[in-house]
Order: C-alpha cells, then sequence, then structure tokens
C-alpha cells in the first residue's frame, strides 16, 4: 500500500523525514505544512523536482486542515536544541506548539508519530491534547538511540548492526536505558561474547547518551538518523511489519517512554516487558519518574 503521509514541520528533521520516506517508497502522496508556508512549498518544490529518482509519489505543500485526511502524520515542528540544552530544556516551548496541534488533530483517523523534543513527554502531551488512543500517538523514542548502541556495538565487535540484538528503552535523553543483560549478537550474549569487557557498557551507554550533543555541536542539530528512523517506523506501519520496536507511547502507568511495541497498522502495542537485570528495571522507573515530573511541570 502507498500511503498519504503529512510532516507537521519543514525544518531540518522534517525535511529529512521527508527525503528518507521517498527514497523508501512508502508515500504515494507526502504532503508537507509549515508556519512558514514559503519554506513548506519551497522544500516541497525542491523534492517535487527529483521525482525521476525515487518511486512514484507527488509531494506538495497543505493548509494544516489537510493533515486530516492522511493515513500518518509526523510532528517535526518545534525549536530544536542548542549545543549542551538537553531535551527536557525545550519542553515549554515545544509543549505549547504540540498541544495546539494535538488539538487541531482531534478525531485524526491515522497515526501520528511524534519526533519532536522531547519526544516523551510530548507524545504525552499530543496524546492527551488529540484524544486519540494511545496506540496511535507514537514517538520515535530510543528507536534513535537503539540504533546509535547497535552501530557502536558493531564498530566495536566488528559485525553488521544487523548481526547486533541490543535496545535501549526509557527516555530519548540524558536518562535512556540500554538492556545490556538481553544484548545478544548473533544469538551470543552480549557479556559472554569473547573479548568484551564489563567496564566498557558505562562507556558506551554515556557515549550514546552523548552522540546528539556532539552531533549538534558540530553542525547545529540531528536530521539524517532521525529522518531514517522515523521513515522506517512509517514503512512499519504501511506495511503492517508488526516489528517489535522501541518506541515511546503513553504505557499502562501513564507516562510516555520507550518500551518494545508491536507496530504495525494499527499503531504500537504494548508487549511484555523485556528481562531487565536490577540495576535495568532500577534506572527504568527512575527514567520514567523523571518524565512524569517533566510532564507535571507543565501545569505548575
Ligand atoms: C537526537 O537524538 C536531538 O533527539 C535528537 O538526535
Amino acid at each position: 500500500m502507498k500511503a498519504r503521509i503529512g510532516i507537521i514541520g519543514t525544518g531540518w528533521v522534517g525535511t529529512s523525514v521527508a527525503f528518507s520516506t521517498l527514497q523508501a517508497g512508502h508515500a504515494g502522496e507526502l504532503w508537507l505544512y509549515d508556519q512558514r508556508s514559503a519554506v513548506a512549498e519551497g522544500e516541497a518544490m525542491d523534492l517535487a523536482d527529483g521525482a525521476a529518482f525515487y518511486p512514484r509519489c507527488r509531494v506538495q505543500a497543505v493548509p494544516l486542515e489537510k493533515m486530516r485526511e492522511a493515513d500518518i502524520v509526523v510532528l517535526a515542528a518545534g525549536r530544536n536544541g542548542r549545543p549542551d540544552e538537553t531535551r527536557l530544556a525545550l519542553l515549554r516551548d515545544n509543549a505549547r506548539i504540540a498541544a495546539g496541534l494535538g488539538r487541531a488533530l482531534q478525531g485524526f483517523g491515522g497515526i501520528l508519530i511524534v519526533v519532536t523534543n522531547p519526544v516523551d513527554v510530548l507524545t504525552r502531551v499530543v496524546q492527551a491534547a488529540s484524544g486519540l488512543p494511545l496506540e496511535r500517538v507514537i514517538g520515535t523514542g530510543t528507536l534513535l538511540d537503539t540504533a546509535r548502541l547497535r552501530e557502536r556495538l558493531a564498530v566495536r565487535l566488528g559485525v553488521a548492526p544487523q548481526s547486533v540484538h541490543a535496545q535501549v528503552v526509557g527516555e530519548h535523553g540524558d536518562s535512556s536505558v540500554p538492556l545490556w543483560a538481553g544484548a545478544r549478537v548473533g544469538g551470543v550474549a552480549l557479556r559472554d561474547w569473547p573479548g568484551w569487557q564489563a567496564g566498557e557498557e558505562a562507556t558506551m551507554a554515556q557515549a550514546v547518551r552523548r552522540a546528539a550533543y556532539e552531533v549538534i555541536q558540530r553542525k547545529g542539530a540531528t536530521n539524517h538518523a532521525i529522518g531514517l528512523v522515523t521513515a522506517k517506523l512509517i514503512g512499519c506501519i504501511v506495511n503492517d511489519e508488526r516489528q517489535l520496536l522501541p518506541v515511546s507511547r503513553v504505557q499502562d502507568n501513564g507516562v510516555a517512554l520507550s518500551l518494545p511495541a508491536l507496530v504495525g497498522a494499527s499503531g504500537a502495542h504494548q508487549i511484555t516487558a523485556p528481562a531487565m537485570d536490577r540495576a535495568e528495571r532500577e534506572a527504568l522507573v527512575a527514567s520514567s519518574e523523571l518524565l512524569d515530573r517533566a510532564f507535571r511541570s507543565l501545569s505548575e
């Protein structure tokens, strides 16, 4: 199926999502909206000019109301982080924008993907403002941190990232929780992998948490990896792939954070929490409490 995909916000991230989605061939129609309407138009024109080089898709700028007709809408509007600014520091500015967009999408029949940071708190804000079912408001969450972890493990061990089965859960941010106890490389527990040292876990966890800061310090934003992550999520939904991916959604305790979910045409469905050791469980509880406090701070 070729879907109608809408992207709200055509800055660094929205345009990278658009590019990756077009290349992957998931969209039959790609609709762009930005408050700066000329920018959305210019991006649509530029992308449409390349139509000979990606699977058939019509790209156009549209008014916000049109997004209600899409199958999937990606929220990428808001300001991005300054060098060394935490994702949570963006909260107040971006929550206002996200709540307004959530209200504008009340009654929307498709799936909303939230990308704007702080993505977990905004997933909760957008879900509350839109009133959509929990499984239909998905934050990209730690799918990006997971990609970063798999890449670093792959380089360290000299194997392909596709052979590394490891994931990060919790906040997409400074309290993210890599799950070392369950990590496997080609069926072998990472902790049994020849030469793997337990001391490497803390260093690698920190490198994954610092990854975005390092990029932002150099080029001002991150956009390519999150574009690919979002296109991957779109593909899973459009093709009803039912892959288990660590994505953010409002969980049973009311807090939005990432845990593996089954992602397909009807959204992100909760599954049983993965096996964790005691330290990982405690870190996940701490991450959840931090995100809950951040959400509650909005009404103070
Ligand atoms: C990232 O991790 C900044 O959340 C964005 O690339």
